[in-house]
């Protein structure tokens, strides 16, 4: 079969190499794709908010399966245009990714379907939100409601410092996301992921993470798109993973379905682990990223097999993911500048990075002549394997140190979390 992956970061990367490792991949094409992903499929230049370029060139390529790899194309319905051609498409709906692209979207169905969550209100209007802003405690969550980049969200100490960032959101800092905005309760505990993949009706479990969201070691400085990931999250037990899967991811899809508005492709869910079991912080529509690259890294089943199934209704008839028993992760090295405005263009250097427990993904980076230089914030995603997230530690920092990229640079703490307590128990 000819596959279509629509993305060009860490993320696609990764699925990229997974994807081409499938018996069943004949071709394997990428839109925009970038040089690490070029080692796996040819790249196209396409314009995936075009659905009808999309189309012809399935089309044209006999495409059997579109892999949508990034947010925005789903929640710009690209999946309905290519399922409405016969196309098998791994992603969800329009309406479906609105428990991405709209949080009082997924507040209102966690009320609908009992799902525990933050209290929150919803507010259109500045002279509202403050007003509701009464309701609430210090620290106070406010979340623009639609995409942000990741950056829509922001945890104010005090009722001037919220006040203040309201005004922002709905003077227009993420945009039309701001035009809408919930208000959350703070709900305190560690925050893991867990995703699952759906083809509508049958779930099966494909992973836990736990990432680092902020730029600077220790977990300080400002937010990024994560700077660095592990899977498994051992916080996630078995017990809370099926504790999870019972009263959040279940009930959402049984809701989503039963509503008309069936949600096919992966449910990434952002748990906090609260005293009170967990709870759902937000939920994606797509793999997570860096978070994908080490799910990729421990996932042993097919994965053409896996979204096939998904896109044609069949999950319930084929054997659920298998992971590996190991840990894996991934630390980003991110271009000097980042989260701000990157230095692009700095040279990279490969060489002996590569082993049989270490794979070095592409995030931001193009090809100069005959260079691999640095195109955006996030760069390279080095992932590596080991028996514990101790060893996976240790594999994935000597990848990083073989890498030459001085315009680059990476927190050293990745991982530290797990691997005190693995240390200390
Ligand atoms: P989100 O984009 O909804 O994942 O939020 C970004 C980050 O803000 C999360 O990863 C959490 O660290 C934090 N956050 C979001 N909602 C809450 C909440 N209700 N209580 C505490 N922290 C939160
Ligand atoms: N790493 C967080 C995300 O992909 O949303």
């Amino acid at each position: 079969m000819n596959i279509l992956l629509l993305g060009s970061g860490g993320r696609e990367h990764a699925l990229s190499w997974k994807l081409a490792q499938s018996p069943d991949c004949d071709k394997l094409w990428a839109a925009p794709g970038n040089p690490g992903i070029a080692q796996d499929a040819e790249c196209v230049a396409l314009d995936a908010t075009d659905h009808a370029a999309v189309i012809e060139f399935c089309r044209a390529n006999a495409i059997g399966l579109v892999v949508i790899g990034p947010e925005a194309p789903l929640v710009d319905g690209l999946a309905d245009s290519l399922r409405a051609e016969g196309i098998d498409t791994f992603g969800p709906s329009k309406q479906a990714a609105q428990l991405e692209g709209s949080k009082s979207f997924t507040k209102e169905l966690c009320d609908r379907a009992g799902i525990p969550t933050a209290r929150y209100r919803r507010c259109t209007s500045l002279e509202q939100a403050w007003g509701a802003l009464k309701r609430f405690d210090p620290p106070f969550v406010l979340k623009a409601d639609g995409l942000a980049a990741g950056k829509g969200v922001v945890i104010a100490e005090s009722r001037e410092e919220a006040q203040h960032a309201l005004s922002e959101m709905f003077d227009g800092r993420f945009g039309s996301a701001g035009s809408e905005v919930v208000i959350e309760q703070f709900l305190t505990g560690e925050e893991a992921s867990f995703f699952a993949l759906t083809d509508g009706v049958s779930i099966v479990p494909i992973g836990t993470a736990q990432d680092h969201k902020r730029v600077g070691e220790g977990d300080t400085g400002p937010n990024t798109g994560g700077m660095g990931a592990y899977s498994p999250a051992p916080v996630l037990t078995q017990a809370l993973q099926d504790r999870a899967m019972r009263e959040i991811i279940e009930p959402t899809v049984r809701t989503m379905r039963e509503e008309g508005m069936p949600y096919s492709g992966v449910l990434y869910a952002g748990l906090m682990l609260t005293g009170d079991g967990p709870q759902l912080i937000e939920y994606n529509a797509r793999f997570g990223d860096p978070e994908c690259q080490v799910l990729m890294m421990r996932l042993e089943s097919d994965l053409v097999e896996l979204m096939q199934a998904c896109a044609q209704g069949r999950l319930g008839e084929i054997a659920p993911p298998r992971l590996s028993d190991d840990f894996a992760l991934t630390v980003v090295m991110a271009a000097q500048g980042y989260p701000g405005t990157p230095k692009t263009g700095g040279a990279i250097g490969l060489d002996g990075a590569e082993s049989n427990s270490a794979k070095v993904f592409h995030a931001g980076t193009k090809m100069a002549g005959d260079t691999l230089v640095s195109s955006g914030g996030r760069v390279l995603n080095v992932t590596a394997r080991g028996a514990s997230a101790t060893e996976a530690q240790r594999n994935a920092y000597a990848a990083v140190d073989a890498v030459d990229f001085p315009d680059g640079f990476c927190r050293r703490d990745i991982g530290q979390r797990e691997v005190r307590r693995e240390t200390h128990g």
